[in-house]
Formats: C-alpha cells, structure tokens, sequence
C-alpha cells in the first residue's frame, strides 16, 4: 500500500514538473563584436548564470572547443554562404560534420544542426530543404539520434499573421515552407522561428500596446475569435501554427530561436528597463509556460537574443540586444537568474 501511494505521488510530482518546467531558457551567443570575451569566460558567464542553451551563428572552433565538459546544449548554425556547394555536394556537408560536430561528439551536448538563418524569402531558401536532407542522411548513416536538423526563419515568411487566424505564408515562401515542413514532420523535429515583438510594436507605438507587446498586460487584449492573446509573442507564435496547417501541416511543433528587446538605440521606446522587463517576462514564459492559445498542449523551447551589445552591427538598435557589456562582463540591468 505505502509503495503505490509513492509511486502516485511520484508520478504526481513527475506530472506536475512536466507541467510547470516548461524547458529551460537558452541564450544566443551572437559574434559580431570586436571587443567580446574569450569564449571559455564566455562559456563561463553562461555556467555562473544557469544557461543551458546556447545558440551558435557559426561553428567557431574556439567556441566549440570551450564547450566541452560545459553540459551546455548547443544548438550549431550553419552560415548561408555555405549552403549552395552543401545543396549538390555531400562531401562538403560531411566535411562540416568531421570538422565540427564529429571530434566533440562525447563531450558537447549537440542539440540542433541549424541550416541557415533567416532565408525565406531569398535567393538561397531552395538550397535549405537540400541541406538538411543531406545533414539527416548524414545523421541516419551514423546512427546519431540525439542531433535534430532544422531551419530557422523570421516572420518574413508571412503574407498575412493578423488576426493570427487570418495568417498566410506569402506567395513567395509558401512552396518552399511546404516542403520544409514536410521534412520536419516527417523527421519530427520543430521549426526554428525568429520572433520580435519589439520590431512590430516600434513600427506602430500609437496602436500597438507596450503592455501587449511586453506580457504585462492584465487580461485579453487581441480576441480571435474563441482564442484570446494577453500578450504578441503568443499571437506569433499562433501565426506559424495557422500559416501552417493552411499548408497541410499541423504535427510540427516551433523553437523560438530568438527573441530580444534592446536596451537603447530608438528613443523613448529602447532602455534598459523595458529591456529588462521583456527579457524577463520572455523567460518565464518559456520555462514556466506550455502551450498557446491555439496549441495548448505544445512545448516551446525559447533563446533570448543576445549574450553581449555586439559592436560590429549597424548602428542603433542592432548593437543594443546583449543582456551583458562586453567590457565589463557586467549586466546590462539586472534580470538575472532568467
Ligand atoms: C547537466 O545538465 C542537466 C540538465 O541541464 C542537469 O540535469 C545535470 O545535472 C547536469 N550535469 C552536470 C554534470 O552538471
Ligand atoms: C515616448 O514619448 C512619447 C512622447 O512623449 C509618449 O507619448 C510615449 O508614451 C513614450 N513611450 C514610451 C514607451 O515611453
């Protein structure tokens, strides 16, 4: 008797953290700054703070090679300039592989292969289904179950997201989304999609509410039809859900693969305060929260973008996303544990 009631409350208690747990927060490790730390301090910084996720732009082998032993997730880009010769040429994509993933395997927590950033629509978005077929073949061969090959796009892809019930993929990603989530489903594995409330809110201040936009609002602020949004990024992610079951699509799940506020660079609309607060409220959405109003039983993975002000974008908001001062290692305000 006393062994079944704690089997029922260890259940229970496995329910309840699965329920709650939602997934950890992960950070992306954006490059583009002269004036970054070493990347073991970096890997470092992450540890201190109790990030488990990293997202990579790029298979720098200093980075890599400071991940080891790290018990850090690493979800791995590969730069758009490589895609076109890895579309036609496995040598290539295995050469990628034995260079970066390959000598770490046993001690780098390789949690994603993520090929391409940001491509559809563009020139090179018929160069990604290629290159993730070759990646999963690659994968398949080994026997390496633990990678995930995927993509990561931005709200480009729409035609149409409001209200999230109306939205589309526009005429010139639709095709191409098609067949991309088609591989996803089949291999099961989640699409990576960029997400910024803060784009949309700074392009309509006047109508747009800061509140919505930051998850502080009270109650329902978007109704459509039965489904409810307190806050945008919800309504976002809503948007992908629709965009894709009107293509056919309804078993593939998302990663918010980035989602940031800066903390200067436009006005009254950027400071470290409103910066602080979203990126807060951003993290406790993804690891205390399932679902969406649409999904509500879906788990949403999330990586705030960025570690560090990276001084080497264009001027403005571009360089004020980091949660940290390069410099000084320091915080930019304090939003710490995430
Ligand atoms: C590695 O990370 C996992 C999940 O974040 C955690 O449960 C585990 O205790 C960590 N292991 C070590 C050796 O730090
Ligand atoms: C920015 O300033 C304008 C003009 O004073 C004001 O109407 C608006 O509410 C301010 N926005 C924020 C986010 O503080």
């Amino acid at each position: 008797m006393m062994r079944i009631v704690q089997i029922a409350i260890a259940l229970w208690a496995l329910a309840a953290a699965v329920a709650e747990a939602a997934a950890p927060i992960g950070i992306n490790y954006g490059r583009l700054g002269d004036n970054l730390p070493p990347p073991p301090e970096v890997v470092q910084m992450f540890r201190q703070n109790g990030v488990t996720k990293m997202r990579l732009f790029d298979p720098d082998p200093n980075v890599l090679n400071a991940l080891k032993n790290s018990n850090i997730s690493v979800a791995l880009g590969v730069r758009n300039q490589d895609l076109q010769l890895m579309s036609t040429n496995t040598d290539a994509v295995n050469g990628w592989f034995n260079a970066n993933i390959a000598p770490l395997m046993n001690e780098v927590a390789f949690e994603y292969i993520v090929v391409g950033n940001e491509l559809v629509p563009g020139d090179l978005a018929n160069f990604l289904l290629p290159v993730m077929q070759n990646f999963q073949a690659l994968l398949d061969n080994r026997q390496i179950k633990t990678i995930g090959v995927t993509t990561c796009v931005a709200t480009s892809v729409f035609g149409n997201s409001y209200p999230p019930s109306a939205s589309v993929f526009a005429d010139n990603s639709k095709e191409v989304m098609t067949k991309i989530l088609g591989f996803l489903a089949y291999v099961q594995r989640p699409l990576f999609i960029n997400l910024y409330p803060y784009f949309a809110y700074a392009s309509d201040p006047v109508n747009i509410r800061l509140d919505y936009a930051q998850f502080t609002a009270a109650g329902v602020v978007v109704q459509d039809g039965p489904l409810g949004y307190t806050n945008m990024l919800d309504a976002m992610i809503d948007a992908f859900f629709w965009s894709m079951e009107k293509v056919g699509v309804s078993n593939v799940g998302v990663v918010v693969s980035e989602s940031g506020w800066p903390s200067g660079g436009n006005g009254n609309l950027t400071n470290p305060e409103l910066a602080s607060t979203y990126n807060k409220n951003f993290a406790k959405r993804i690891t205390t929260q399932n679902g969406t109003p649409k999904r509500p039983d879906a788990v949403i993975p999330g990586y705030i973008f960025a570690m560090f002000n990276e001084n080497q974008k264009p001027p403005g908001v571009e360089q004020n996303f980091g949660l940290f001062n390069p410099i000084t290692k320091q915080p930019i305000y304090p939003c710490f544990p995430l």
